[in-house]
């Protein structure tokens, strides 16, 4: 069958009868009486299309921020800070590993601290994270905990949202649902969330350990690191520390002092394993930006 002109095929879908009988005078036919109505069908009930529930978007690290910053960059040069922290990391490992027996799931969370501000515990808590997801097939969680300078997301190039503190406050929120998942293999982040005036109280509450257990137990081979608030200038490192496995306790080498150092320690002492990491230690002369590591135990 030939497919026909265009107009053919129109005159199949419009009645073209009355515009020709107009033209030659002709009577219009009679009308032709409507049927009796047909029977109303019932209205189908209404489709919803529920979307296969998603896995979360991974959302892309910033590889020039970390650069910038002296961070480990993923799939970056071997460079003598990587090292150091694969050093440290595997320190923590081999603890988290022999802590296990004692402590059980607490064994695997881990708080970075110093005594005072600006001694590196972002700077550590973020190499020692990122090293671990490099390599760790399991899970790494990094918790931002220091509410009152939060910047682990802002360093990654991620941005702020809900976080630590909206699910200490409010108990309805799955914390799992606020945690960002990250393009860098096992690496995902939970910022500090909003602030409020009971940041104190809500570090301190019980919920915090309930909240930590919780997520160590959604995942058997995930590990958590907490960056935390300075250990001599606020309460919330000690009541942090009888919380997790072990303590990072960052001193920087042309900075920290012994006396702080004991102090630290002594506030600290509710954790079973504290380790300190020197930061910004120096061995060579030259234009080298960035401090080696030694970490040695307590
Ligand atoms: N070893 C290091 N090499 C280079 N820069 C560092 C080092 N440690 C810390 N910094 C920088 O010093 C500043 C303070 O460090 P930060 O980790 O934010 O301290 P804290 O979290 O203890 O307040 C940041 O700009 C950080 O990038
Ligand atoms: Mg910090």
């Amino acid at each position: 069958m030939s497919r026909g002109s265009l107009l053919e095929r129109a005159a199949t879908v419009y009645d073209f009868g009355e515009a020709f009988r107009a033209r030659a005078g002709a009577p219009a036919p009679a009308p032709i009486e409507a049927p009796a109505a047909a029977p109303v069908a019932p209205e189908p009930a209404p489709v919803r299309f529920v979307p296969p529930v998603a896995a979360p978007a991974r959302l892309p690290i910033d590889r020039a921020l970390l650069d910038a910053e002296g961070l480990i960059v993923p799939g970056g040069a071997v460079t003598p800070l990587a090292e150091e922290m694969r050093l440290a990391k595997r320190q923590l490992l081999t603890g988290a590993k022999t802590l296990a027996a004692k402590l059980g799931d607490r064994a695997r969370a881990i708080l970075v601290t110093s005594p005072q501000p600006d001694e590196g515990k972002t700077f550590c808590a973020m190499n020692l994270a990122l090293s671990l997801a490099a390599e760790r097939e399991g899970a790494v969680l990094l918790i931002d905990a220091d509410v009152a300078k939060p910047d682990v997301l802002g360093r990654l190039g991620l941005g702020e949202g809900p976080g630590l503190l909206d699910a200490l406050a409010d108990p309805r929120l799955a914390i799992e649902g606020l945690i960002v998942p990250t393009d860098l293999g096992s690496l995902s982040v939970l910022g500090a969330g909003a602030r409020s005036n009971a940041d104190t109280e809500l570090l301190a509450s019980a919920r915090l350990g309930a909240l930590l257990d919780a997520l160590l137990a959604a995942d058997p081979q995930r590990l958590i690191i907490l960056d935390s608030p300075p250990a001599l200038a606020a309460s919330a490192a000690a009541t942090l520390a009888p919380q997790v496995g072990q303590v990072v306790l960052v001193a920087r080498a042309d900075r920290t002092g012994e006396t702080e150092l004991r102090e630290a320690v002594a506030l600290l002492d509710g954790c079973p394993a504290i380790s300190l990491l020197l930061n910004r230690v120096s061995f060579t002369a030259g234009p080298r930006r960035f401090g080696y590591y030694g970490m040695e135990d307590a």
